[in-house]
């Protein structure tokens, strides 16, 4: 699809009071259209053209868990658009004192035109979504991150020219970023391979669900707890933290099951000669990354990062704008 002017963008409005809770709830075709749409944005605010299809309109932002880049992201993008966003902290909202979520939903739906949310279950921001009458975006679970991995196939995509047949090796923790990543990658046909320490594979039936999506789209996903292998040919390497959010007691324990599982320059040479360093930050230097290789000249973590200010911009004008 092309963005070819902004009455396009305004008018065109499939995804309209749309939610996002997981990437599939998109096809290949409109997670293209909203990548495409986050390239028209990052390019116009790079011109430095305001563009404000969200004059008026509230976000609100619902935190259970501490974030940085999704917190200021969101933020910052909603005002960009025009808009106001508004940070909920669970700590001062009533929903942590108990308030019901299908209550906050119907409430905030009085006040808002979207919700984005960050909390711990995939089951809290499905509630959210069923009584909430504005769309509802996940900004992370401990099962998914699609926010991110819409910046992420952004990146992927104004780097390698494509997605189709690129390959991406995953090293680490099969957690909501590789959940996140593989149905990613499986709908838009890329080569997706995750190596992680046996007890850490990613989750049984979203890797079934992945593997389906990618025989319907060309693309092909595996799972192994070989990282050398993993990475042969491999034009990305992603990693994470090996204890996420929540997973705070399981740090030392996790630090031994990880051993043999740390993207350094070594394993970094047994990829293809073009290979890029992605990960969602934040980052622990000297366990899942040495710091030569996130600093280092394949990385290109921070310009990912960025990338979310523009995905979301394109998510948040698709589902939000009139
Ligand atoms: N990558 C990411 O979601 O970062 P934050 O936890 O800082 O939001
Ligand atoms: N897996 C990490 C991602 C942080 C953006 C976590 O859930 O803490």
């Amino acid at each position: 699809m092309v963005i070819a002017d902004k009455e396009f963008i305004i008018n065109n409005q499939p995804f309209h009071g749309r939610d996002m809770l997981t990437l599939v709830d998109y096809t290949k075709d409109e997670i293209t259209y909203l990548l495409d749409l986050a390239d028209y944005l990052k390019d116009q605010k790079k011109q430095g053209i305001v563009f404000e299809p969200l004059k008026g309109k509230t976000l609100g932002m619902i935190f259970e868990k501490s974030s940085t880049r999704t917190r200021v992201s969101f933020e910052a993008g909603i005002y960009q658009l025009g808009g106001t966003g508004i940070f909920l902290s669970s700590k001062d909202i009533q929903i942590g004192r108990g308030e019901t979520v299908a209550d906050t939903a119907q409430v905030l739906s009085g006040y808002l035109d979207g919700i984005m949310i960050r909390t711990f279950s995939q089951e809290t921001v499905k509630e959210l979504a069923k009584h909430a009458s504005i769309p509802v975006i996940n900004g992370l679970t401990d099962t998914y991150h699609p926010c991110q991995v819409l910046a992420d196939l952004q990146t992927v995509r104004e780097i390698k020219g494509s997605l189709s047949g690129v390959k991406m090796a995953y090293i680490g923790d099969g957690n909501n970023m590789v959940h996140s990543l593989m149905l990613g990658a499986a709908l838009m046909g890329m080569e997706f391979v995750v190596a992680a320490p046996k007890g850490y594979h990613p989750d049984v039936e979203i890797t079934y669900k992945a593997k389906q999506l990618a025989e319907e789209h060309g693309a092909k996903i595996s799972v192994t707890e070989d990282p050398q292998e993993a990475v042969k040919g491999a034009n990305v390497i992603y990693t994470d933290v090996w204890a996420s959010m929540g997973q705070e007691d399981e740090q030392e324990k996790r630090e031994i099951a990880f051993e043999g599982y740390q993207v350094n320059e070594e394993l970094l040479s047994l990829a293809s000669s073009d290979v890029i360093f992605m990960h969602c930050l934040p980052a622990h230097r000297g366990e899942e990354v040495t710091a030569n290789v996130i600093d280092g000249t394949h990385s290109v973590v921070f310009q990912q990062a960025e990338n979310r200010l523009h995905a979301q911009k394109a998510l948040m004008t698709a589902l939000m704008g009139k």
